[in-house]
C-alpha cells in the first residue's frame, strides 16, 4: 500500500513537471510574439513614418454637401494665408472627390479626408498615406512628396459594388509649377 502511494506521488511529481515546462516555453513563446510585435511597431513609426489613423474629430456625415470645410468648392488643395497646404477629399461610393489631386513637391501637405456614406479606405501608393476614412469622422494625415510624379489612390476598404472601381490619382508637381495664387484663392485639382 506504501509503495502504491509513493509511486503514484511521482507520477505526479513528474506530470507537474511537464506542465511547468511547457508553461514556461508558452510565456516565453508569447513573449516573443508581443516583442516582434512591439518592434514591428517601433520600426513603421519610425522608419516609413506610419501614423495613427487620425486624431479623433467628428463631422456630420450627412450634411457634409450643405456647406462647411466639405463643400464642393472646398475639395482638392488649398494653400491657407500662412502658406500651408492643405488636401480636403470626400469619399463616397464610388468615387473620390477630387478624382485627380494637384499637390506641390517637397513641401508638407495635411490630408484631411471624410466619407459621404460607408467606410472608405485612402491610400497614396509609394507614400505613408494610408487610413480608413469613416463616416462620422476626419481622417487627417501629414505627408510630403519627395519628388514629382504620379500617384495611385485606390480605394482599399470594400465598400460596395463599385469598390474595385473607386479609384484617384495624386499628381505631384515641381514647386514652381503648382500654382499657390490659385490655390490660396480658391481649392484646386488636377483639372481646374
Ligand atoms: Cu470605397 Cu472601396
Amino acid at each position: 500500500m506504501a509503495e502504491l502511494t509513493q509511486a503514484g506521488a511521482q507520477l505526479e511529481a513528474a506530470a507537474e513537471r511537464t506542465a511547468r515546462r511547457v508553461e514556461r516555453a508558452w510565456g516565453w513563446a508569447m513573449g516573443a510574439i508581443i516583442a516582434l510585435l512591439l518592434a514591428v511597431m517601433v520600426f513603421t513609426t519610425l522608419h516609413w513614418g506610419m501614423q495613427p489613423p487620425s486624431s479623433v474629430e467628428s463631422i456630420d456625415s450627412t450634411r457634409l454637401q450643405l456647406g462647411g470645410e466639405f463643400s464642393e468648392a472646398n475639395l482638392g488643395t488649398s494653400v491657407s494665408s500662412n502658406g500651408a497646404v492643405t488636401v480636403r477629399v470626400l469619399a463616397q461610393q464610388y468615387a473620390f472627390v477630387p478624382k485627380c489631386i494637384v499637390v506641390p513637391a517637397d513641401t508638407p501637405i495635411t490630408l484631411r479626408a471624410v466619407s459621404a456614406d460607408v467606410v472608405h479606405g485612402f491610400i497614396v501608393q509609394g507614400t505613408n498615406v494610408n487610413t480608413m476614412v469613416v463616416p462620422g469622422y476626419v481622417a487627417t494625415l501629414s505627408t510630403r512628396f519627395a519628388q514629382p510624379g504620379e500617384h495611385r489612390m485606390p480605394c482599399h476598404e470594400f465598400c460596395g459594388v463599385g469598390h474595385q472601381g473607386m479609384w484617384a490619382h495624386v499628381r505631384v508637381v515641381a514647386r514652381e509649377q503648382f500654382p499657390f495664387e490659385q490655390a490660396a484663392k480658391a481649392a484646386v485639382n488636377c483639372e481646374r
